[in-house]
């Protein structure tokens, strides 16, 4: 069974016969409109975890001016059965007046110079939004591991980041991207594309996977093989296509880096990204 806690008050209750056995408690943090993405991490959660949390909260700090907090897909009765089917024990599904009593929070978490570049240069103040919720919840859950997809994946290396700095004592776990046959990413926002608008979004994927298997050749061979997917799809208007280091930083000559793209198909904003192993054979094609 699969109890829904609206409220703080709610939520200890239904966690408490789950410490006093002492169990461990893994969090999945969503904004909800859940798809096979969500239900791997919350299987992958409950691998790790005896008790999974799912948390379901659109959160209103990490959206800006002009995007698209209104329209966010809201899906509670088909989240609670994702919940359900893989093995869910709690969802915390709180208001806003809940999780922000006062209004926007007086103390937020300031991510640093990795806030503010890929996404964050676009999107300012959005990381500052995530860290904060996902630091209340670590606040009201007391997870031992957290589950996170790596589609978002500066947002899982602010959060290691955010748990190392502020010796937070969660275990960050960063699970998979879930992908369709043709390569897209399952995300919540691919449900605004048109059926033209989702043909055109497989190039993130497709540049992605070029750029991957460009890898030996060096990095650059690896960027001007993906830009070029990306320069010769329609319908793409790309933001970023960016190789850097596992961590973010400069990519390194050779081994492991991650490339990582973001490009609006119509109005809507895609991001992807691929680990890439660098080489330093220059004649590779
Ligand atoms: O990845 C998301 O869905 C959100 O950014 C998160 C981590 C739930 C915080 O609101």
């Amino acid at each position: 069974m699969t109890l829904v806690a609206r409220s703080r008050a709610e939520l200890d209750d239904a966690l408490r016969p789950h410490r006093a056995r002492g169990g461990t408690v893994g969090l999945v943090p969503t904004m909800g409109a859940l798809h096979g993405g969500h239900a791997a991490l919350v299987r992958e959660a409950a691998e790790r975890a005896g008790t999974v949390v799912v948390s379901l909260f659109v959160n209103p700090l990490q959206f800006g001016a002009g995007e698209d907090l209104d329209r966010y897909p809201r899906t509670f009765d088909a989240d609670l059965e994702v919940c359900r089917a893989n093995g869910a024990a709690v969802v915390f599904a709180p208001s806003v007046d809940e999780v922000y009593p006062g209004g926007d929070p007086q103390v937020t978490v300031e991510p640093g110079p990795l806030g503010g570049v890929l996404e964050g240069a676009t999107r300012p103040g959005h990381y500052r939004g995530v860290l904060t919720v996902v630091a209340k919840l670590f606040g009201l859950v007391r997870p031992d591991a957290a589950v996170f997809g790596q589609k978002d994946y500066q947002q899982l290396v602010l959060v290691r980041r955010m748990v190392d700095d502020l010796c937070m004592g969660v275990d960050v776990v960063g699970a998979a991207t879930v992908r369709e046959d043709g390569g897209l990413a399952l995300s919540s926002r691919n449900a605004y594309l048109d059926p033209g608008q989702r043909r055109s979004a497989l190039a993130l994927s497709r540049a992605l996977r070029a750029g991957a298997d460009a890898g030996p050749a060096g990095a650059a061979r690896v960027l001007a093989d993906a830009g070029a997917v990306l320069a010769a799809a329609d319908g793409v208007d790309l933001d970023y296509l960016a190789l850097t280091s596992p961590g973010l930083g400069d990519p390194p000559e050779a081994g492991e880096a991650r490339l990582l793209v973001a490009a609006r198909v119509g109005s809507t904003r895609l991001i992807d990204n691929l680990a890439v192993h660098l080489g330093t054979q220059e004649g590779h094609h």
